[in-house]
């Protein structure tokens, strides 16, 4: 049986970790804490495996009782949570991105080392049964030497809660390409079984509601935070191309943009065969005469169960699974060259 506290009681907490952690009989979840007492309250009611409701995460981090903490802030909040967390000597299941950038990503990790515990992080893709499929495919050579990759994440109007913590940089570390691209590099990369990056190249734009007054709302999420006099000085849009010691990719992301369409898909191209993956769905596989299409064995929900039944799991066994920080960093890196590119408006050359 684990003991385990909630922290952060927003939207991940309610859609993906707390219906898994309801699944899984031994666990029990002593605490749900968030700032806003209210939010942790109605979780407890509408999840009443939640113990007790509380404000300070610090109560938790000094039970003894407490095994592993979830934690499940805004981004700019993973570090210093996850920090005094792993001081604490707790274990750490921390939401995507590891945080806003990579040099605070590396610290996480070496302190997670330094005390001896296990930091996870929410790349919750590397559970999901297509992915793993397509890394299953390159493992065994299926698409011979896959020499590009290709994704685009692209919505009409999705900018998330505008004016809120999404669209301001100092507590998102970013927008479209933190908030989704991750996710896209990260399995990528996964996919790849890890690459050595040579050169990064990108642009950012922050075009769509740089006037939000006047955007064109259509809808979004985290709408609870809208806030038309807040911040909104993040990428809604974002090109890059990277190369690297295996495959080269172009990444095109957009939370919004006036087309009357949006697309979510990863093309991997090999020499042999061809996969599309919709993104979080089937996988189209194309060898120039056959096209197979191969539904996912399970849905969304689930890719948050296994990654919580991995977590949990690995700090049983102390083997480190492919969510551990430690298969998470070079996606981090990645991210940051690309934001480190465009800001300076050039190459990096990474060699
Ligand atoms: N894996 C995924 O696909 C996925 C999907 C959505 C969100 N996320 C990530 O999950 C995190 C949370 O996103 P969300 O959409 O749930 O946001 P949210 O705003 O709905 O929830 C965050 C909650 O954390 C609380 N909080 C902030 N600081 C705190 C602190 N110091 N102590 C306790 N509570 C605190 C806030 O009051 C809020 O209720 C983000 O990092 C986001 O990137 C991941």
């Amino acid at each position: 049986m684990k003991v385990i506290a909630i922290i952060g009681c927003g939207r991940i907490a309610r859609n993906a970790h707390l219906p898994a952690l309801s699944q899984l009989d031994d666990v029990r979840i002593k605490y749900g804490c968030d700032i806003i007492e209210e939010k942790a309250k109605k979780l407890q009611e509408d999840f009443p495996k939640i113990e007790n409701v509380i404000t300070d995460y610090n109560v938790a981090l000094a039970d003894p009782e407490i095994d592993a903490v979830w934690v499940l802030t805004p981004n700019f909040a993973h570090y210093t949570v996850t920090m005094d967390a792993l001081r604490a000597g707790k274990h750490v299941l921390c939401e995507k991105p590891i945080t806003v950038n990579y040099a605070l990503s590396k610290e996480m990790k070496q302190m997670a080392d330094k005390m001896g515990k296990m930091l996870n992080i929410g790349v919750c893709n590397r559970h999901h049964a297509s992915v793993e499929k397509l890394y299953e495919m390159n493992k065994n050579g299926e698409f011979g030497n896959i020499y590009h990759i290709y994704c685009s994440f692209r919505s009409c109007r999705s900018i998330p809660g505008l004016g809120g913590d999404f669209t301001t940089k100092a507590v998102s570390g970013g927008g479209a390409l933190i908030d989704w691209g991750v996710h896209f590099l990260d399995l990528i990369l996964y996919v790849l079984g890890g690459a050595k990056l040579k050169t990064v190249t990108c642009d950012t734009y922050c075009e769509m509601a740089k006037d939000m007054a006047s955007y064109k709302y259509k809808g979004m999420w985290a709408e609870d935070t809208k806030n038309l006099n807040g911040t909104n000085d993040v990428d809604d849009f974002v090109t890059g191309y990277v190369r690297t010691d295996k495959a080269s990719i172009s990444i095109n992301g957009a939370w919004a943009q006036n087309l009357d369409k949006g697309e979510m898909f990863v093309d991997f191209l090999g020499d042999k065969k061809g996969a599309r993956l919709a993104y979080q769905g089937k996988i189209e596989v194309f060898d120039g005469e056959t096209l197979e299409t191969t539904a996912p064995e399970y849905d969304i929900p689930n890719q948050y169960l296994e990654e919580n039944k991995a977590f949990l799991e690995s700090i049983d066994t102390g083997v480190k699974t492919r969510g551990n920080i430690d298969n998470v960093l070079e996606s981090a890196l990645l991210l940051d060259l690309l934001y480190q590119s465009a800001d300076a408006h050039k190459e990096i050359v990474v060699e």
